[in-house]
């Protein structure tokens, strides 16, 4: 019996894997840590997240609910509660008043891309995607059956800009959404005011969603938040922003996160989220409340924390004359570029399997990430200290 990704051969006749499924790319990035996998004296700077663990009072808050019986089917679009501690977080930190009815909770921000892509999505649309990104939008905005068209960022002397005639110019009668995350993983490019107000214009001329992640909104350097859709658009607006507490919150496996939206979608999540999740656990929320009501000193501390990862990981890489890089305003990775590099994942096994210091291969954002290699700084000192003599020695030796 010969298996394809589809299914075996003998399979009969209907009882298939649905093709977009089956011929989803692998993350390549796993394809690098599984070199490492049970390894104690890896640096994993591979994916994008934090080392430290959720604080106390956070955990604390979702075991008290847990024990005090919170562990039924809760609302669909999240707990009352937490829906108006998130829609007064964002009124206090962005222009413009966001009213609870307008948030949804969901299993994390990966869940609200799917839910809020499945709601809109189908086959015969397109979705356009500004890239190199995380590539894990295109891959949900597939699932939901669309085309997607990969826009790229151009990168001058490793400064990331947004050409918005490209951006405009790849839109047709069939877009239906362009996904554009702010700040950006990889690039920790950041859109400024004027270019999303000229993409929200394009929006409403043209009946186009925007989808904004910006997941790593807080995590920027020389302001307290990165520019928001949520700061120009009106409630009705076709605008989705997406939002998670795993970056800011140290929260990566709580899978919690937020979408913030027009009301007149709230009958769609709510069949969604039924038909997925149904509810997101009612003592994580009860722990997300706790985080978004009293965590700021923690948003604070991880950025402060990402600030110094930045400055060490950046004066290696910047010294270094093999390395073509820029210090990012925002997120918390280094995107740099090699020479003499033809293949980032051949590059990232080789680095992993000389030095123990693991990185994302560029190719995993897509084509135009390729000669890119991605480090997530969002560490230690002591860690990223010893992963940057030992890259640098690696450097130098290649
Ligand atoms: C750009 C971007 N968006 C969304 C997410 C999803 O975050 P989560 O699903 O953990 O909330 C990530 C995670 O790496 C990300 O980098």
């Amino acid at each position: 019996m010969v298996n394809s990704a589809r299914g075996p051969a003998n399979a009969p006749g209907r009882a298939r894997i649905r093709s977009r499924v089956a011929e989803a790319t692998p993350q390549l990035i796993g394809e690098v840590a599984r070199l490492g996998l049970g390894d104690a004296d890896a640096i994993p700077l591979w994916y994008g997240e934090g080392d430290i663990p959720t604080p106390h009072f956070i955990c604390d808050a979702a075991h008290q609910a847990m024990v005090a019986g919170e562990t039924f089917y809760s609302h669909k679009r999240g707990l009352p509660e937490l829906r108006s501690a998130l829609s007064e977080y964002m009124t206090n930190l962005y222009d413009r008043d966001v009213g609870p009815e307008r948030v949804t909770v969901t299993a994390s921000g990966m869940h609200g891309i799917l839910t809020a892509m499945q709601a809109i999505l189908q086959a015969g649309d397109n979705c356009v995607i500004v890239g190199p990104v995380w590539p894990n939008a295109q891959a949900a905005a597939e699932v939901a059956g669309a085309e997607v068209r990969l826009v790229a960022l151009q990168a001058e002397n490793g400064v990331w800009n947004l050409d918005l005639d490209a951006l405009f110019a790849s839109c047709d009668q069939n877009t239906r959404m362009i996904f554009i995350n702010s700040p950006g993983n990889p690039t920790g490019w950041m859109m400024e005011r004027e270019q999303q107000q000229e993409i929200l214009e394009f929006s409403r001329k043209h009946g186009i969603w925007i989808m904004s992640d910006e997941v790593y909104t807080r995590l920027v350097y020389e302001r307290q938040v990165a520019p928001s859709f949520l700061d120009i658009a009106e409630p009705e607006d076709a605008v989705i922003v997406v939002n998670s507490f795993s970056k800011s919150w140290a929260m990566t496996g709580w899978r919690v996160g937020w979408l913030t939206h027009p009301a007149w979608l709230n009958h769609a999540f709510n069949e969604l989220i039924e038909y997925s999740v149904s509810s997101v656990p009612p003592f994580l929320q009860k722990a997300a409340l706790v985080a978004v009501t009293e965590g700021e000193h923690l948003v604070q501390e991880i950025r402060e924390r990402c600030r110094q990862g930045r400055d060490i990981v950046m004066s290696a890489l910047l010294e270094h004359p093999k390395v073509a890089v820029s210090k990012p305003q925002a997120a918390f990775y280094a995107f740099f570029q090699v020479q003499g590099m033809n293949d980032s994942l051949d590059w990232a096994k080789q680095l992993f399997q000389e030095t123990k210091v693991g990185v994302a291969p560029g190719r995993a954002f897509g084509p135009e990430g390729e000669g890119w290699i991605r480090l997530c700084f969002a560490s230690s000192k002591e860690n990223l200290n010893k992963a940057m003599q030992r890259l640098t020695v690696f450097l130098d030796r290649n």
